[in-house]
């Protein structure tokens, strides 16, 4: 992240403006082209297997190798790239599902050398939180309204009025000194073979902590496992309205895109 960037207009002056959204992740990078007006993909999605360990060499190599795969995007294209990482002014703060070396790499500086253009790197989650709020679930809503994105572990993105608090990590929330992260994310489910009340017990109190430190109007799970919102929306008790994100699996990648752009602009 380069910026605390300004909202993306999303007027006729970004029709046909494209930007390559990437989205690294601890097994696979995925990455496409995103028209910055509709946050439609204008090519198929294209897949790496996230090279092990998941250095920054290594992933930075990835990165390249995405980037010319689609050579027929323009070379000035935003480039933006979303880590499950802290992205506190170009430097990497902590790492999530991969290398630990992440941890304090100028990661701005980089990009810059892999790619020989800047790359705006962003949180996952807030990617993800970016994309839902622009075009998904989160469109036009004011207020605070929290992202959480279930998966290997939790993601967040905390919206006041629109605007996003960067880097909050609040899937660390804890309950009696233990990480929720591991504990109620989608992977705990399938990893401990618990059943759906089993597991929304656990998401359940998970949210209600969040609720009752920071009193959302707004709850949008993410994550893969918004697509069985069916399981587990309706056994929620919340204050807050919760609902399943709507842009499904690359909007990590859509949200970096608009990112890139927004930076680049700024
Ligand atoms: C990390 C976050 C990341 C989330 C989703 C968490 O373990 O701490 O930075 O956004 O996983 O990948």
């Amino acid at each position: 992240m380069s910026t605390q960037a300004p909202d993306i207009p999303l007027t006729d002056e970004a029709t046909g403006i494209v930007a390559i959204g990437i989205d690294i992740g601890g097994t696979g990078i995925k990455g496409a082209p995103v028209d910055l007006r509709t946050g439609e993909l204008t090519a198929p999605r294209h897949y790496i297997a996230t090279p092990q360990p998941a250095t920054p060499a290594a992933v930075a190599a990835a990165v390249k190798e995405m980037r010319d795969y689609f050579s027929e995007v323009p070379a000035d294209a935003p480039i933006g790239v979303a880590i499950p990482a802290v992205v506190r002014n170009g430097i990497t703060r902590t790492a999530a599902n991969i290398d630990q070396s992440w941890i304090g790499t100028n990661a701005d500086q980089l990009f810059r050398d892999a790619l020989g253009m800047p790359a705006t790197l962003l949180n996952d989650a807030d990617a993800a939180g970016l994309a839902e709020m622009r075009l998904g679930a989160g469109r036009d809503r004011k207020g605070v309204v929290l992202v959480v994105t279930l998966g290997t572990g939790i993601g967040s993105a905390l919206f006041t009025d629109g605007h996003l608090v960067w880097n909050t990590e609040l899937g660390h929330l804890t309950i009696e000194g233990f990480d929720c992260c591991p504990w109620a994310s989608a992977a705990a489910r399938v990893k401990e073979n618990l059943s759906w009340a089993q597991w929304v017990s656990r998401l359940q109190e998970y949210l209600a902590y969040a609720e009752s430190l920071l009193w959302p109007d707004l709850v949008i799970i993410g994550g893969g496992i918004s697509h069985d919102a069916d399981q587990f929306l309706p056994l929620l008790q919340v204050e807050a309205q919760v609902v399943p994100a709507q842009m499904g699996n690359d909007s990590g990648l859509i949200g970096a895109a608009f990112e890139a752009y927004a930076a680049a602009r700024a």
